[in-house]
């Protein structure tokens, strides 16, 4: 070999060197950097903790919150559990399939820069998957059962509440009251719970999405040639009985659901139902009094830049299957564009 040779690789690895160790340090950086949730971790050191970390302590999250003195209606599978360092952690015993859904909305959040979804991850422990989520402690003044989504909007920044509206609409995560969310110590809006995204939805911007639930039908409609879903074309059931319910919804719903929607209807107001029947199956219109259409009055938001970046390839990256299929990213581009469209008029 050589001896400009001999040169020229030496050169190359350490080239190669400075490069590795820069990016180690990047690394590090963006470890050691803080967050909105720690006031030393950034959220990819917060994740390495709930990966890692050893579990020191688990406790019901009700009981914990009781005894803070909150009247508190957290579900009986929802643990706080210490991670050391100071960390906490929300368990949630939610199956796979909703553990996927809370990682990717983290995951979504994160790409569109939202700031809004604590670090979650799945863990195995004890040879079960739960998700383990950053433990955000609340604002004291609002977390009373009486507290309302308009104090939260009241509470929180324009920015926030926006964001809060733009993601739920572009994630669809229709289930947006005031319990999935969540006033930190310093007045920031926190979301949670989007076990709901995983239901294929068509929402028109201002209006309550409909949900694809059940199973298809070999029926034909004179609107499956629609090419877009026909909104406008929905039947309404007025406070039916469940015999009523049951000529429209059986084949495509079992009958357990048709007796769980059943009680669901006092919900809807003027217990009325809207629902429609296209390609297959039947979609039904998820409104509801105590849910809010998710709209934004503040379209100068800079959030709104960041639904730019989306394409199909990064959503594929962030929701996988077989929990999302490739017509829920379809669908989340869909709704990207109809906010942009909406807020541009
Ligand atoms: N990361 C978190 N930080 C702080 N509190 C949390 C966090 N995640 C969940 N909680 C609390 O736990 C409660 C229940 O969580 P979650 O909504 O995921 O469970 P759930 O079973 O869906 O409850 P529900 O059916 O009432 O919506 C929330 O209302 C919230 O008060
Ligand atoms: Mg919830």
């Amino acid at each position: 070999m050589s001896l400009k040779i001999i040169i020229f690789l030496c050169s190359m690895q350490s080239f190669t060197c400075v490069v590795a160790m820069t990016c180690q340090n990047k690394m590090n950086e963006t470890i050691q950097q803080k967050s909105r949730w720690h006031k030393d971790f950034s959220e990819l050191k917060l994740e390495q903790v709930l990966l890692k970390s050893k579990i020191q302590k688990t406790v019901s999250l009700k009981e914990h919150l009781e005894s803070k003195g909150f009247e508190y209606d957290a579900a009986s599978h929802v643990y706080l559990v210490d991670m050391g360092n100071g960390v906490f952690a929300v368990k949630r015993d939610n199956g796979n399939e909703e553990g996927v859904a809370e990682v990717s909305a983290y995951q979504l959040n994160n790409f569109l820069g939202l700031d809004l979804v604590p670090p979650t991850v799945q863990r195995k422990i004890d040879g079960k998957w739960y998700t383990l989520q950053f433990f955000v402690e609340g604002n004291p003044k609002l977390m009373s059962e009486k507290t309302t989504l308009s104090d939260i909007q009241s509470a929180v920044s324009k920015k926030d509440f926006s964001d809060m509206n733009i993601f739920s609409f572009v994630i669809g995560q229709y289930d947006n009251h005031k319990n999935n969310m969540l006033v930190d110590k310093n007045n920031r809006l926190t979301m949670f719970d989007f076990e709901v995204i995983r239901i294929i939805q068509h929402v028109q911007y201002g209006g309550f999405p409909f949900l694809r639930r059940g199973n298809w039908v070999d029926v034909k409609t004179n609107l499956d040639g629609l090419n877009s879903f026909p909104f406008d074309k929905f039947s309404t059931l007025n406070d039916p009985t469940l015999e009523e319910l049951r000529e429209v919804f059986s084949p495509y719903w079992a009958e357990s659901l048709i007796l769980s929607f059943y009680k669901y209807i006092r919900y809807m107001p003027n217990k009325e139902l809207n629902y429609v029947r296209w390609r297959g199956f039947i979609w039904v219109q998820n409104k509801i009094s105590s849910r809010r259409v998710a709209v934004t009055d503040y379209t100068e938001n800079p959030s709104l830049k960041g639904l730019d970046n989306l394409s199909l390839k990064k959503l594929e990256a962030i929701f996988s299957k077989p929990v999302f299929q490739k017509r829920h990213i379809e669908l989340i581009l869909q709704r990207a564009t109809i906010l942009k469209n909406a807020l541009k008029k």
